[in-house]
């Protein structure tokens, strides 16, 4: 048998920090309401000529020198992102020039929020399948170019990052496994509704804007995210009292804190980035990682239960040890 194992890990966030002051400057919201409803304080924003590539490139570098690895001992490479720079060449394959890997294999995975999670299942079954020993997942997302900036609804909510692991064979677990889910019936709740393959008919229904159903997505992760903890404990037979941490997607520090009670896990036991981060997307999860890992939070041997949830709908979780 051959596993895969986490060994390093580099984000990246653009130098624009923006508070919740800044945008009560442009809108009618207020700092209070943002951090009472969500537990967002600021966000980093992407500068003009920046892109989700510039963004993988720099948490790719930092997650490689973490490693002591160079870009040629990468055999794959995986982007979770739903803001790609191009429909095609994927951000994937940008990134395998950027970084001057060898031909490896390098495609992009679109999973919304939940993306990193279905990145880090693709990397686990390619080298449990003797198809790859070293993977770079990045986890990237800059929605700021796709939100309405005078919607309160959604402008408060999302930042820009990317953050990045290198996966490797190992003999021993590492990563346990998955658990992964998706219901499109959701589809409209939460949206960009832009594309190529859209059809030509009343293209200007509805805007290419970021769109959400707050409230009723914020329903269905709750409940979703409950289940799917409960299902990854199952299958795994691990109790909610041997994990060390909870790493969960950073969209509302209510639904992080009803995850967490669902599990009896205390709150110091949850890596939290939501209030500096905001939403980041298919970004969350790593850049939260990292954190964890870099404030020295996370070591070497702690069991770890990732979770998400985002677009589509799509949910999913990962137990590994670190
Ligand atoms: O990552 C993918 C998954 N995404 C999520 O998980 C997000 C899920 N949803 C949420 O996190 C929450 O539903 C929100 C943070 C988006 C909203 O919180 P809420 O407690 O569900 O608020 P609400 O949508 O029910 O709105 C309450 C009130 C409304 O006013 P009325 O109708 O009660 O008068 C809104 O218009 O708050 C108002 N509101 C705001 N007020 C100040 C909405 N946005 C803002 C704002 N500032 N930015």
């Amino acid at each position: 048998m051959i596993y895969s194992r986490i060994v390093s890990s580099g984000a990246y966030l653009p130098s624009d920090v923006r508070t919740n002051d800044d945008l009560a400057k442009i809108m009618d919201t207020s700092d209070d309401w943002i951090r009472t409803r969500t537990g967002i304080a600021e966000r980093h924003i992407a500068a003009d000529n920046e892109t989700c590539t510039d963004m993988c490139e720099k948490a790719a570098l930092a997650a490689l020198q973490d490693a002591g690895l160079e870009a040629r001992d990468i055999d794959l490479i995986v982007v979770a992102t739903s803001t790609p720079e191009y429909l095609f060449p994927s951000t994937a394959v940008l990134l395998q020039h950027r970084l001057a890997c060898r031909d490896i294999p390098a495609f992009d995975v679109s999973a919304a929020c939940s993306g990193f999670i279905y990145a880090l299942s693709t990397a686990d079954a390619y080298i449990r399948s003797y198809s790859a020993r070293k993977v770079l997942v990045v986890g990237a997302d800059l929605f700021s170019n796709s939100i309405d900036w005078t919607d309160r609804n959604t402008a408060v909510l999302f930042g820009d990052g990317a953050a990045a692991v290198i996966l490797e064979a190992a003999a021993t677990p590492g990563i346990f496994g998955f658990c992964l889910h998706s219901d499109g019936s959701f589809a409209d709740l939460l949206s960009i509704p832009k594309g190529a393959g859209r059809a030509r008919v009343n293209p200007d229904a509805q805007p290419p804007y970021l769109q959400m159903q707050g409230r009723e997505v914020f329903k269905v992760a709750v409940k979703s995210l409950a289940n799917l903890v409960e299902e990854l404990l199952d299958k795994y037979e691990t109790r909610a009292d041997n994990l060390d941490y909870l790493v969960p997607h950073q969209a509302n520090l209510r639904i992080i804190k009803a995850t967490a009670q669902h599990l009896n896990m205390p709150m110091e036991k949850v890596i939290l980035t939501v209030d500096k981060h905001a939403n980041t997307s298919a970004a969350s999860i790593p850049l939260a990682l990292d954190f964890g890992i870099k404030s020295g939070k996370i070591k070497r041997g702690n069991k770890l239960l990732l979770e998400a949830f985002g677009g589509g709908f799509t949910w999913g979780g990962c137990l590994l040890t670190y």
